[in-house]
């Protein structure tokens, strides 16, 4: 810690990217500045920590990018920062550089990692949560998210439309990693048939019923969300159509969900996200990441990430199982 307050703080966004991270940075920067704060944009991740990719942002740096998709500090995936001799090097650069606190954007990789740092440097790390899978416990929501289901969304209601046309059935695949929280919201809102995510059971015998049962009420096409943690969307359509109920086709949505302009939602996120990881830095947080719980701006300690997996809302699957029909 400088000796007149804290004064530098490292800035990085880690992991995969994810729509809204940029008005996440333009927001702690200007925070930041307004905070009389310098702001040192670590690139790459904690790639570029390990290699100290270090630049400078002002508040104009930070112009013009709220509504453009990705990270203008650019990201990457870090196997190294796993490792002891990783983590040796992270915390010896981030000492060098004499930063007095850092903010991680990024998923439940990336606070994995920021917990790492900060118990081996006791530099203070305060997490944005920023993942298109919204999987982190400890927040409602993760900036990214609502921009990566309405980009789903259009693309399922264009799928839907072939598949009237041509009455097929379609396995739709969306991203999430291990989690259905995308899989999930983009079903309900996108009317899906059927949803499968990794956190509930399936059996072919109950897809099976439940198409013979729509053939019954004249179901001439259908729609099965899948998320990808929960199977092989290649070896389902293939069961599917061996079932010969519905020529079964698939579409995999893949990274056109981790792109695009964020949407308002997660702009909002990321403004708000940003301000209070930084006010939240200046009041004295040392391991904690911000969040949304009922609405209102929390900030959890990063132990909470260790706790288990984020559960989906058990209120929504019931509603998917009974609207779907
Ligand atoms: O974590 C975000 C995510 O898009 C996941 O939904 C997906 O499984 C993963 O990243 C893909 O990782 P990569 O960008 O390294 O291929």
């Amino acid at each position: 810690m400088n000796l007149l307050g804290p004064q530098k703080l490292g800035l990085v966004t880690a992991g995969g990217d994810a729509p809204g991270m940029n008005a996440a940075i333009r927001s702690v920067v200007r925070t930041a500045v307004f905070s009389d704060l310098e702001v040192v944009g670590i690139e790459r991740g904690y790639s570029g920590l390990l290699k100290k990719e270090y630049r400078s942002l002002n508040s104009r740096d930070v112009s013009g990018i709220i509504h453009i998709g990705g990270t203008i500090l650019k990201t990457k995936r870090s196997k190294k920062i796993k490792t002891p001799d990783g983590i040796k090097k992270a915390v010896e650069n981030l000492k060098e550089a004499n930063f007095d606190g850092l903010i991680v954007i990024g998923g439940d990789g990336s606070f994995h990692g920021a917990k790492i740092l900060q118990e081996n440097s006791g530099i203070p790390i305060i997490g944005i949560p920023a993942t298109i899978d919204n999987d982190i416990p400890g927040t409602d929501e993760t900036i990214g998210f609502d921009t990566a289901v309405n980009t789903a969304l259009g693309e399922i209601d264009k799928i839907r439309d072939t598949a009237t046309s041509h009455e097929r059935l379609f396995v739709v695949e969306v991203m999430g990693r291990h989690s259905g929280f995308i899989a999930l919201h983009v079903g309900v809102g996108a009317g899906a048939e059927m949803i499968r995510v990794p956190e509930v059971d399936f059996t072919l015998d109950m897809v099976s019923k439940r198409l013979e049962r729509a053939r019954k009420i004249g179901k001439t096409s259908s729609i099965i969300v899948m998320a990808e943690g929960a199977g092989d969307c290649h070896a389902f359509v293939k069961q599917l159509n061996e079932l010969a109920l519905y020529d079964t086709r698939l579409s995999i949505l893949g990274y056109a969900q981790r792109g695009g302009t964020p949407s308002a939602r997660s702009r909002l996120l990321a403004g708000l996200f940003g301000v209070s990881a930084v006010e939240h830095f200046l009041d004295g947080k040392k391991k904690n990441f911000v969040g949304l719980k009922n609405g209102n701006i929390v900030v959890p300690n990063l132990d909470v990430i260790t706790k288990g997996p984020k559960q989906l809302d058990p209120q929504l699957l019931r509603a998917a199982e009974i609207i779907s029909r």
